[in-house]
């Protein structure tokens, strides 16, 4: 078995110039951005925090404009980094997303948009995420589940066939896949109670995306986990 590969970083500081292309191999991405954004609580303090983990090159930054939370970007790509602040962060920080520098309990909103299945192990980056947050607090993730179809489609099928928006080779390595269960079960130990929802790309928007018609594909709710999907939950008070 070869190595998982450990070079991630480094392929997102080279395709930092690519983050806001909406037909580049990152477009897919700022799909899924909008509809994260729809689990996304207006906060109950005008000094909320939002805490953006694995924030790339801050796709996420214009869905949450206009709805009053501070916005800090978390990644390890400093060239990414340096993209996101000038798309609605108004801080970013340079940090593993497996160590964050953010004092327990204290975050408003913490997101995770497709980076579990960037690391090594995504339980502990889970914990991570619930310890920052603070109780009463909304952890929004989304991410790929370890499963055979999953595999198919994000990997065999969506490197391979050469279509607009098509992630690199090698994006993705099916052994880092995240586990529907254990997800479920780390985040509840760690007082986070999280609900699933299937996403997939709206097949209706598929051929005007492919022929200019439109500019972006609109991510639709599916029945089934079993690849794409967001969990959403509310740390509970104790
Ligand atoms: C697929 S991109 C997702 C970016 C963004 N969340 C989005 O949805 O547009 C994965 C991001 O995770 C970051 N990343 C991967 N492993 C990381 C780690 N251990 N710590 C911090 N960032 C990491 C990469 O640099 C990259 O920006």
């Amino acid at each position: 078995m070869s190595e998982i590969r450990s070079d991630f970083i480094t392929d997102y500081d080279a395709l930092a110039d690519e983050w806001w292309d909406p037909r580049g191999s990152l477009a897919p991405l700022g799909w899924i951005a909008r509809a994260r954004a729809a689990f996304v609580p207006t906060p109950v303090t005008d000094t909320a925090t939002l805490v953006d983990v694995a924030c790339g090159g801050g796709l996420f930054g214009p869905h949450l404009e206009g709805k009053g939370y501070k916005v800090i970007g978390v990644d390890l790509s400093q060239k990414s980094l340096e993209v996101a602040l000038g798309h609605g962060y108004d801080g970013v920080v340079r940090s593993d997303i497996s160590w964050l520098p953010f004092p327990d309990a204290s975050i408003d909103v913490v997101t995770a948009g497709q980076c579990l299945e960037h690391v090594r192990d995504p339980y502990t980056v889970v914990e991570e995420l619930c310890r920052v947050l603070r109780p009463g607090g909304t952890l929004v993730l989304d991410t790929i589940a370890d499963t055979k179809i999953a595999r198919l489609l994000s990997i065999t099928v969506a490197e391979n066939v050469p279509l607009p928006g098509r992630p690199p080779k090698g994006t993705h390595d099916h052994r880092l896949f995240v586990n529907r269960k254990r997800l479920i079960a780390v985040a509840r130990a760690h007082g986070v109670e999280l609900t699933l929802h299937g996403l997939r790309p709206s097949i209706r928007d598929g051929l005007p995306f492919l022929v200019r018609r439109r500019e972006e594909v609109r991510m639709v709710p599916v029945g089934s986990t079993a690849v794409l999907f967001l969990g959403v939950g509310t740390k509970s008070a104790s």
